[in-house]
């Protein structure tokens, strides 16, 4: 795809272990856009709390760490990420410790905040391909790109053992969909997917033909004006 005359964002949000990172990774690398995993984000304010020692339940000190934390935007390898003291956590922030101390720093409304808009602020590197739990209703919802995605419980739960964690991912739903702020849901207009039984690479096929068509519509809709996003 041709750059297009102004960024645009492809919003995937959805349940854990849905598949959005591995589609959002293939979608941005078939479009050349880039990649930002805004679970990653949340995952490393919370790694840093652990880190620090601050309690994860106590919702003003996790605020007060995320007002006073030093963290850079960088984007390297066609992806977004938070460069904390010098260094981007990886494989840390995936253990099981953090996945389970994570809902409870994404819970809190001024992490949320700042969160949203060190999100918005990736437009400095172009096009996005952005995933998460609320990039459709809260973070980019002026895009006209949003897919929900979704996948049974079992499949969902085969995944994330296959990755080597083992956690309640039901519990983990309840905990994103009941929270106060920004709380998971389906955005208005999101093209809902749901992936049990098929591979990633079909997932992503059919997330790339319905980009394709949405882009075909606008372009039908506001005539030549669009013509620099053509494909
Ligand atoms: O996608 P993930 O499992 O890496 O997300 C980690 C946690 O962060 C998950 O509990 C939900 C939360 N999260 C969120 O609240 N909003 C986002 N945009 C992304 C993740």
């Amino acid at each position: 795809m041709k750059a297009p005359a102004s960024p645009i964002v492809i919003a995937i949000d959805g349940t854990s272990a849905s598949g959005k990172s591995t589609n959002a990774r293939l979608v941005a690398k078939a479009l050349n856009f880039v990649y930002v995993d805004t679970g990653a984000m949340y995952r490393t304010l919370a790694w840093y709390c652990l880190k620090k020692r601050v309690d994860i339940n106590d919702a003003k000190a996790v605020a007060d760490l995320c007002r006073r934390w030093k963290t850079k935007l960088i984007c390297s390898d066609g992806q977004a990420r938070l460069l904390v003291d010098g260094y981007c956590p990886e494989s840390e922030i995936r253990t099981t410790e953090t996945s389970a101390a994570v809902p409870h720093v994404a819970a809190v409304p001024k992490v949320r905040a700042w969160m949203k808009r060190t999100q918005r602020a990736c437009l400095q590197f172009g096009s996005l391909v952005m995933e998460g739990r609320d990039i459709g209703t809260n973070v980019f919802p002026e895009t006209d790109y949003k897919f929900y995605l979704d996948a049974s419980l079992e499949e969902r739960t085969r995944r994330r053992v296959a990755d080597g964690v083992r956690e309640n991912l039901a519990a983990r739903d309840e905990r994103d969909s009941q929270r106060a702020a920004a709380p998971l849901m389906i955005p208005l207009g999101a093209v809902i997917v749901n992936n049990s039984g098929q591979t990633p690479e079909e997932t992503s096929a059919f997330i790339l033909a319905e980009i394709h068509r949405r882009q075909q519509a606008r372009r039908d809709r506001l005539g030549p004006r669009l013509n620099a996003e053509a494909t």
